[in-house]
């Protein structure tokens, strides 16, 4: 089915058409949800906007309207207020119809696309032998959260790992492990590099430190790029080690991603160079070649060049952008390219998608968004740092959140005298952890930076994953308690809406659809939360004021069907959030 909001549009268009003529059929409704709910579900202020157009007053056009507004069976009489506002308020009948529609569907009445398209999500993307810090799990986080949403919409989604495994610190690296542990270059598994990050603060050290050691690290780039088999050999041993320490995160986040890093368009750099050059784009500029950029100057008010050649022939992060973009549309066939990083790349972006649409690799059929956002801060409003003032090591930021929920458990069990067994504590833990993490970042507004703290993500109390989590929980044990099986409801089971608690829980359920429309849009997680926090409010107060087992039949079917619908959506929308649910708690 379609959502209320889109089924309320295009009844609306209709009357347009119908009232005014079929040059209306273009013109959006306007239906939006109402700004207090004095005013019923939906308004819109269409009257009003095509008032000049029209040279009617909006109240007259409102009237023509309704003449023809079609409604019945969704809406109460539609009313107009002040000066055209046209008012929408649904029909408890509608509502109950569609509630016990979706009761039984598995999709919960969200639709699929009706065009699917080929999405990339570019996200992650950790730079090898470098830590993953938290800018890189907010990406991995958020990213992830994307794909799952765009996929559930059934577009066809390529999550890719942007990963920085190319570069001139490989040189340093390589001539480092070259002189401090050749057996590593020479015997396969001879050595376990370990914390790669320790082994690159050495060699940067080295290669600050001794002028010679410079021009060893800066041969072995070249050897790098011309192929050389055991420099190659180096830097995929290099690699391989990054790649297994950022596997641990991905598992303990459940992220799947697949690696397409810098490397990958290192055969195609040249071409960009030469197709810009052909194109007449390129200018060369203190040795440099470059794209100077329409709408970016420097100090000084000139225009500020795009390097894409440095002067001594390497290449910079935006070549590999412009050959990746080019790929992505030219191969991969790409409709949509989302690249979720931190709000300070977001000139990079902008530059890399004018550069690609003037040389007319990027056209107006595709889409390009950079997802920017913000960064994340300790308790004391700095930049996250440990308590001796290094960069927090997400090993150690996710495990510890496992411990912190672990801790408040055994407290819970002992509190509550309860025994459970060390697989079932280990499991609580483990989702507790990860999933207060992962909504802490993704239920701020993405843009904003945010304060990390493990006491307020953990909280019972609050927006947090783990009111979430104990609403499911809450419903489950209702199906216990009563010995209810949901799946056994039906499809029969008829749903009345009697309460105003259960007014406004039926309502929200059936507003998923235009939630998850609204963030393939505009890639805002936080409104999925926002959505399922106030599920969660809806359902307590519901709870509160409503028998459920104890209520007499037909209430008592309907009750539970609210009951199953409410954990339904709950798990569906965590899980688009990576967030999974727990039976019991
Ligand atoms: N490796 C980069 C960083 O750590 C992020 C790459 C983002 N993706 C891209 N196509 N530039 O900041």
């Amino acid at each position: 089915m379609n959502s209320i909001i889109e089924q309320l549009r295009s009844r609306l268009t209709e009357s347009l058409t119908v009232g005014f003529g079929a040059d209306f059929q273009a013109v959006e409704p306007m239906v939006v949800p109402a700004s207090n709910p004095k005013f019923g579900d939906y308004q819109s202020n269409i009257s009003l906007s095509l008032s000049k157009q029209l040279g009617q007053p909006p109240r007259a056009i409102a009237e023509k309207l309704l003449q023809h507004l079609d409604v019945t069976g969704i809406c109460q009489p539609p009313t107009i207020a002040g000066p055209g506002f046209i008012n929408l308020t649904l029909e408890p009948a509608y509502l109950e119809a569609q509630l016990s529609n979706i009761q039984t569907d598995p999709r919960l009445g969200v639709q699929l696309a009706k065009t699917p398209q080929h999405i990339i999500v570019d996200f992650s993307s950790p730079n090898i032998a470098k830590e993953m810090h938290v800018g890189h799990l907010r990406s991995t986080i958020i990213g992830d959260c994307i794909a799952r949403i765009l996929e559930f919409r059934g577009h066809e989604v390529l999550r890719l790992n942007h990963v920085g495994d190319w570069g001139t610190q490989f040189g340093m690296l390589i001539a480092y492990l070259r002189e401090a542990y050749p057996e590593a270059l020479t015997t396969s598994n001879a050595l376990d590099l370990g914390d790669l990050v320790a082994l690159y603060r050495k060699a940067k050290q080295r290669f600050d430190a001794d002028e010679e050691f410079q021009e060893t690290a800066r041969q072995e780039v070249v050897k790098l790029q011309t192929g050389e088999e055991d420099s190659r050999q180096a830097w995929q041993l290099l690699c391989e080690q990054s790649r297994r320490e950022f596997q641990v995160i991905y598992d303990l986040l459940d992220v799947k991603l697949i690696e397409r890093g810098e490397s990958f368009y290192n055969p195609l750099l040249p071409s960009v160079v030469e197709d810009l050059e052909q194109l007449g784009l390129l200018v060369e500029d203190a040795g440099a070649k470059c794209v100077f950029l329409e709408g970016f100057t420097n100090k000084t008010g000139e225009p500020l060049p795009l390097i894409i050649k440095k002067s001594d022939g390497g290449y910079n992060y935006a070549t590999t952008d412009l050959a990746a973009i080019r790929y992505r549309i030219g191969q991969d066939g790409a409709e949509r390219i989302i690249y979720v990083t931190d709000a300070g790349q977001a000139n990079h972006f902008t530059q890399i998608f004018q550069v690609a649409r003037r040389a007319g690799w990027l056209t107006d059929e595709v889409q390009v968004v950079h997802v920017p956002f913000g960064l994340v801060q300790g308790e004391d409003g700095k930049k996250l740092k440990t308590r001796s003032g290094e960069t927090v090591r997400l090993r150690e930021l996710l495990d510890e959140a496992i411990a912190r929920a672990r801790t408040d458990f055994e407290a819970r069990l002992q509190q509550e005298g309860r025994e459970e067994t060390e697989a079932f504590k280990a499991n609580v833990a483990q989702i507790i952890g990860i999933s207060a993490v992962k909504y802490a970042d993704l239920s701020q507004n993405r843009t904003s930076n945010y304060i990390f703290s493990f006491d307020k993500m953990l909280s019972f109390q609050g927006n947090t994953a783990v009111y979430m989590l104990y609403a499911y929980v809450r419903v489950q044990g209702i199906s216990r308690k009563g010995n209810i099986d949901f799946e056994q409801l039906g499809a029969e089971a008829k749903v009345f809406l009697q309460e105003e608690t259960e007014l406004a829980l039926g309502k929200h359920l059936l507003q998923l659809s235009e939630v998850l429309t609204l963030v393939e849009a505009d890639l805002l997680p936080n409104r999925i939360c926002q959505y399922l926090y106030e599920l969660s409010q809806k359902f307590n107060q519901f709870y509160d004021q409503c028998p459920v087992l104890k209520a007499e039949e037909p209430l008592r079917t309907s009750r539970l069907v609210l009951c199953d619908l409410t954990a339904q959506t709950l798990k569906l929308g965590l899980s688009l959030l990576g967030i999974s649910v727990l039976e019991r708690m």
